[in-house]
């Protein structure tokens, strides 16, 4: 079992040991280690049962120490950083040597955040090295959004879990690199592509695919409960199991001829910020009930709807 507390003076110690830890961040928790201590580096990729092909994103908490890992901070991303940061944007930028080729598997660009999390941020001002840290959960499984996340699947490999409550934005960072000068989506996530838009203009977004390697976290079954999750064709699944074996995941509405104890609806008033904060949450718990299969309908594609739709996607065995 790993402590869960907020003693960062601890965690403090710990990374400069070269542990691994988890660290709440406003998307989701991260498993973090020093990015600058290859062994550290090597242990997240251990702990999360993670291909070493599956670069990192490293965490700093200031565009000034950004810049000493990073070669170039083209304009666009300047005004990026400006405009979210600290927030749920990863910007993909050119790597400085001081980052190790384990970090970004060899690729010629870093992901760089500043994570918005009050405690994440008082202890990055007290490393004096930034943070490696993928999402804290076993590779291809949901990202958890509590501490008690991390312990229930991660707590038996690491010495310390800083509780810093629930995750507010609850899905993970929007990642943004460049084509030249253009920017482009490689992964949707807490930050709507209409807002990025309403910065730097329009943007291309990047469909995922499971042997693209430069689209960042799209390996398939990424975000995949245990149980099957169908999208839709609920006449079918009604045919084939009982209505007390079927879990149900809506935005805003619920399900007739389903239990309503077996249901979770992401936002009564049909909120995107308060789905996505509820979305891993409630795909952990429908996980856990005593039911046989998942059906989930997808949200409206705009807004959040979009990133919220595309992990309902990546956990689901099949669509219409
Ligand atoms: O919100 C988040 O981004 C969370 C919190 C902890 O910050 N982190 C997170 O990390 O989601 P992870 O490792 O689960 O997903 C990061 C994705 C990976 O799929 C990886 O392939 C991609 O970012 N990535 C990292 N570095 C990259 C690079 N240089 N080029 C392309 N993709 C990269
Ligand atoms: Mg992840």
């Amino acid at each position: 079992m790993a402590t869960i507390g907020t003693d960062i003076l601890s965690v403090k110690k710990l990374l400069s040991a070269g542990e691994v830890v988890g660290i709440p961040t406003e998307t989701v928790y991260g498993l973090a280690g020093n990015a600058f201590n290859d062994d550290a580096v090597l242990k997240i990729f251990n702990v999360k049962n993670r291909p070493q092909f599956d670069p990192l994103i490293v965490h700093t908490d200031s565009i000034a120490h950004a810049s000493t890992f990073v070669r170039s901070f083209p304009q666009k991303a300047k005004q990026l950083a400006e405009a979210f940061w600290p927030g749920p944007l990863t910007l993909l930028l050119p790597k400085s040597d001081t980052v190790s080729d384990l970090v970004t598997s060899g690729l010629s660009t870093v992901a760089v955040r500043i994570p918005n999390h009050p405690l994440t941020l008082e202890l990055l001002a007290s490393l004096d090295f930034p943070l490696a840290a993928p999402s804290a959960n076993p590779f291809g499984y949901i990202s958890p959004t509590s501490a008690l996340h991390v312990e229930n699947q991660l707590g038996k490999k690491i010495p310390y879990i800083l509780d810093g409550g629930e995750s507010t934005v609850g899905i993970e960072s929007t990642i943004v690199g460049f084509e030249g000068e253009d920017a482009v989506v490689y992964r949707l996530g807490g930050i709507a592509v209409e807002a990025i838009e309403g910065i730097i203009g329009p943007v291309q977004t990047v469909s995922h695919s499971t042997s693209n390697p430069k689209a960042p976290g799209m390996l398939k079954s990424h975000y995949s409960p245990r149980k099957p999750l169908v999208i839709n064709h609920l006449p079918e699944i009604l045919q084939q199991y009982s209505p007390n074996k079927i879990g149900s995941l809506t935005f805003n509405h619920l399900v007739d001829s389903i239990p309503a104890e077996n249901q979770r609806v992401l936002s009564p008033a049909a909120d995107y910020p308060e789905a996505a904060k509820h979305l891993f949450a409630y795909m952990r718990q429908l996980d856990s009930l005593p039911i046989e299969v998942i059906y989930a309908e997808l949200l409206p594609e705009k807004d959040l709807g979009r990133a919220i739709n595309d992990r309902i996607r990546r956990a689901a065995v099949r669509e219409v």
